[in-house]
Order: structure tokens, then C-alpha cells, then sequence
């Protein structure tokens, strides 16, 4: 092979490495290539992503905040689940609003991202709390949040409809979910990770859900609201008569600021940085 040849093939492995490390990592964040290799892009991430992002305070609380807050502003003191929380953004815009006099809970497998998100949170106190996790298994009983979000994450979980049907697992009948659809170009990238609007629609009855509405937002997700299907009293709104203990299977706890214990099988899990660190077994 000519000296030319050579380097025409070794230009074509340069770019079809280079669409790969594109699609792979930069638009897909390795959602084919294992969680492990998400979290650790988020770990990376972490520092940088909410000024990557930019979210504009106006609009996420003219989109998310004041929306959600009204809508819970029914309850006397709701629980909400927020699911892949990342650096805390639905948390931040959530607890600002003066109508939602709730808590939340944040569940993330970077701890980084969680890190970030509760020192973001810290004026809130126990009003906002974080969980260093996995959220494929939510460590928590069936129907005890009034309120599930989601936002931007279920195509990075390796099964984006296992993933939902937890997060409608723990969301009581009567509560809301607020979630994100991958929309746009990007989505046709992700196939096997994302859902058309009849597709995500139909996802959301199979899994019990009703008034399905999705809604236009950002250029690449839709905000999709829905309800859990029936009806039933809100049942809880403390972290520690909700959490399931991975040894024991009580939710029966005592938290100072430095650990969680188990009162039952005094199984500690602790605390840094205001995050509760209560891996899954394999977790690293
Ligand atoms: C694009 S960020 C979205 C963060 C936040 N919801 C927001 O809207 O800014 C996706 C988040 O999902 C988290 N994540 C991905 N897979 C996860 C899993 N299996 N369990 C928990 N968190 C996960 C990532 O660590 C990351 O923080």
C-alpha cells in the first residue's frame, strides 16, 4: 500500500473515531456504553454542567416552579421524589416558590452532581435532601410520593421504561408526575433510548398514568405531565418514614449531621457534604 493510501486509511479510523466519540459520548453521554460510564462522564461533568447549561431563572420557574408549586399547592406538605436530581435544578426553583410548602428528595447516582446540588440547596435545610444512589431501584415503598420528577434523564439509564415504571412504582395514586420526552434531531441518535410522543403517551397508560400532557419547552425535551391513576391521601413527607432500609427492609431511622442509622438493625449510612450516601450493593 502507497505511503498515500496509508494515510487515507489512517484519516478514515481518525474520522469515524471522531462521529463515534461524538455520537457515543458528546450526544449520547454513554448511555450504550453502561451506566458506569455515565456516572463517570457526570462525575467529570459535574463542575462545569450548570454552566454548560445555563438555565435561565426566569423561565425555569415560569416553566417548572410556579407550575409544579401551584399544582401542589393543594396538598398540606407534599413529598417529591426528584429522580436523576443532578446539581439540583428542579430543587433550586421548586423550594423558591412561596406556594410549594413541601420537601424533596433527590436521588443521583453522581456524587458530584449531588454535591453541587446540596450545597446549591443548603438555605433549604431539611427541605431539600440528597440521595447518592442508583434510581433504577428506588429504595422506597410502593405509592408514597405525592409527586415523581424526571427531567432530562431516563434516556441515560440503561432501560428508560424500567426506569419510569419505578418512578410510577413510588408515586401514590392521585400524584404527579413531571417528566421529559428526548425530542428533535438528537432523539433520531438515540434509538432504543427515546420514544415518539404516541409511543411515550402509550408508555405512560400501560403504566397506569392518566391525563397524559406533553408539552413544548426546550429545543431537545418536551415536559410531559401526567397523573397517577386513582386516588389516595398523602401518607408521608419526611425522608426518614419513607426510606426502606437496604439491610433490614424497615423504613425506622435516626439522622444527626453526620449519619443515618438504622433503629432497628443500626445498619449507619453516612453523610458528607449533606449527602446521604446510600449506595446500592455494586455501587461504587
Ligand atoms: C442531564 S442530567 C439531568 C439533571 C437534572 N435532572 C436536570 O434537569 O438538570 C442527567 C442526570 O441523571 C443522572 N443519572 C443517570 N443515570 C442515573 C441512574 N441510573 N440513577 C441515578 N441517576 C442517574 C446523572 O448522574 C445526571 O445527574
Amino acid at each position: 500500500m502507497s505511503g498515500t493510501a496509508y494515510a487515507l486509511v489512517i484519516l478514515a479510523c481518525v474520522g469515524i473515531l471522531g462521529v463515534l466519540f461524538y455520537w457515543q459520548i458528546l450526544l449520547a453521554e454513554g448511555a450504550y456504553l453502561g451506566q458506569r460510564v455515565v456516572t463517570w462522564l457526570y462525575d467529570i461533568y459535574a463542575a462545569r454542567y450548570d454552566a454548560i447549561k445555563q438555565y435561565d431563572s426566569n423561565m425555569e420557574a415560569l416553566f417548572l416552579g410556579i407550575p409544579l408549586g401551584n399544582t401542589l399547592s393543594g396538598y398540606p406538605a407534599p413529598l417529591v421524589l426528584d429522580v436523576g436530581t443532578g446539581t439540583g435544578r428542579l430543587a433550586v426553583v421548586l423550594l423558591a416558590e412561596p406556594s410549594f410548602q413541601g420537601r424533596l428528595i433527590g436521588i443521583d447516582a453522581s456524587l458530584p452532581m449531588l454535591e453541587i446540588a446540596a450545597e446549591k440547596n443548603r438555605s433549604y435545610g431539611d427541605r431539600a435532601i440528597f440521595l447518592w444512589r442508583d434510581a433504577l431501584y428506588l429504595p422506597f415503598p410502593d405509592g408514597c410520593f405525592d409527586c415523581v420528577t424526571c427531567l432530562e434523564m431516563l434516556e441515560f439509564t440503561p432501560s428508560p421504561e424500567q426506569q419510569l415504571a419505578e418512578a410510577v412504582r413510588v408515586l401514590r395514586p392521585g400524584g404527579l408526575l413531571l417528566t421529559t420526552r428526548r425530542r428533535g434531531k438528537s432523539a433520531l441518535l438515540m434509538p432504543g433510548k427515546t420514544h415518539s410522543r404516541i409511543a411515550f403517551t402509550a408508555l405512560l397508560e400501560y403504566l397506569g398514568m392518566e391525563d397524559v400532557s406533553i408539552q413544548a419547552w426546550q429545543v431537545e425535551y418536551n415536559l410531559v405531565w401526567a397523573v397517577k391513576a386513582g386516588s389516595s391521601s398523602p401518607q408521608a413527607n419526611f425522608l426518614e418514614s419513607v426510606l426502606i432500609c437496604q439491610t433490614c427492609g424497615c423504613t425506622d431511622w435516626q439522622r444527626n449531621g453526620t449519619d443515618l442509622a438504622c433503629r432497628v438493625c443500626g445498619t449507619v449510612y453516612p453523610i458528607c457534604s449533606r449527602v446521604i450516601h446510600y449506595q446500592n450493593q455494586g455501587q461504587a
